[in-house]
């Protein structure tokens, strides 16, 4: 193997503390170096190597403290990181859940924060989720919310980088991220995952990208971190029925009801005075996301903003549901 091969694989195997890929790297050195007939240095490097395969020093697992990451994987092609790490910001009371959505959420981190008692009894809390749902209706959202509540990173797998490489390379960076997240607590966020998720007979896909849905499959099935794999798509139709069963749990984000649009705009109004109730201009929105209605809320606030007002109308407040509706009709004439 040509030496900057040999380099960038020692220093990616110290990255990721992968003691027994460095001492094999090290061992190729030192022998191309005596085939060289530089004893000297050959030798020189096999005493600092040391003769046992100490380990290196991995991050420490138990350690939920220190937020300190091992070294993101690249992607070999592109030099890019494979995920995206953020530090979680948005909170429980950012997020409309309806009932049993919020129900289910709090049972799971019911789970998380009581590990040790399920795992004296041999028992895990369920870790793989599977978000659903149509768009702007919070998945992405929720996953945010999920890991500031069990206090862990966020990491933001990036499908573009994942996908859009050498074929051959996908999987390898799928175990990577994989590798990555159960080597320490964090929420493994799988945005848009139905890029890598569809029907594995799905005609068009060629054998190499089935074999990706395959090893996916046993990713997701084999992952035993201390935190979360969360995979969302408003795709889920598209999804291979096998992967449905390797989550532990289905969370279906819906279009909000009444209900919910009602708490939705009280609380994009909870700084922002109205001359009118939130169930007055409810039916409005129905079959609106809450993506949707936010941008309807922020739309009229900065209309009366701009207006020099302190209060919206309920003028303003339908005149901004009419701009939304239209909005949705343009998108709607869209090809898909
Ligand atoms: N359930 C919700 N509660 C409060 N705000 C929401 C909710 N859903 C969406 N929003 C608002 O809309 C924005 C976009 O939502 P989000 O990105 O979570 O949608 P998504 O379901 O992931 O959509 P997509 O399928 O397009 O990725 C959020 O950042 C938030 O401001
Ligand atoms: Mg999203």
């Amino acid at each position: 193997m040509p030496r900057g091969e040999l380099l960038k694989k020692l220093f990616h195997s110290y990255s990721q503390g992968d003691s027994q890929s460095f001492h094999e790297v090290a061992g190729e050195i030192i022998r191309d170096e005596e085939s060289k007939n530089n004893r000297v240095l050959a030798n020189a490097l096999r005493r600092n190597l040391g003769s046992g395969q100490r380990p290196l020093a991995l991050p420490d697992k138990n350690n939920f403290t220190s937020r300190k990451l091992a070294v993101v994987p690249i992607e070999r092609d592109k030099q890019l990181p494979l995920v995206d790490t953020i530090q979680p910001e948005r909170r429980a009371s950012d997020l409309i859940l309806n009932r049993n959505n919020q129900r289910l959420l709090l049972s799971l981190l019911a789970e998380f924060r009581q590990r040790d008692v399920l795992g004296a009894h041999g028992l895990r809390g369920r870790s793989r989720l599977l978000f659903c749902g149509p768009p702007g209706c919070g998945k992405t959202l929720c996953a945010e919310v999920f890991a500031h509540e069990v206090k862990l990173p966020l990491l933001v797998a990036s499908m573009d980088t994942l996908v859009s490489s050498l074929l051959g390379e996908t999987a390898s960076n799928l175990r990577k991220i994989f590798d990555f997240a159960a080597a320490q607590p964090v929420v493994l966020l799988l945005d848009e995952f139905d890029a890598i998720a569809r029907l594995r007979d799905d005609e068009t896909l060629n054998g190499e990208l089935r074999r990706v849905v395959n090893s996916l499959l046993m990713l997701i099935e084999q992952f035993r971190g201390q935190g979360f794999v969360i995979a969302a798509t408003n795709h889920e139709r598209q999804l291979d029925p096998a992967i449905w069963r390797r989550f532990d749990e289905v969370v279906f984000f819906e279009k909000p009801a009444k209900a919910e649009i009602l708490r939705l705009v009280s609380l994009k109004f909870r700084n922002f005075k109205t001359d009118f109730e939130p169930a007055s201009v409810a039916d409005f929105l129905a079959g609106f996301s809450h993506a949707e209605i936010e941008r309807v809320c922020l739309n009229a606030i900065r209309q009366a903003v701009l207006n020099q007002r302190n209060i919206v109308s309920k003028r303003r407040f339908l005149e901004s549901v009419a701009l939304e509706k239209r909005r949705r009709d343009i998108a709607g004439r869209l090809p898909q």
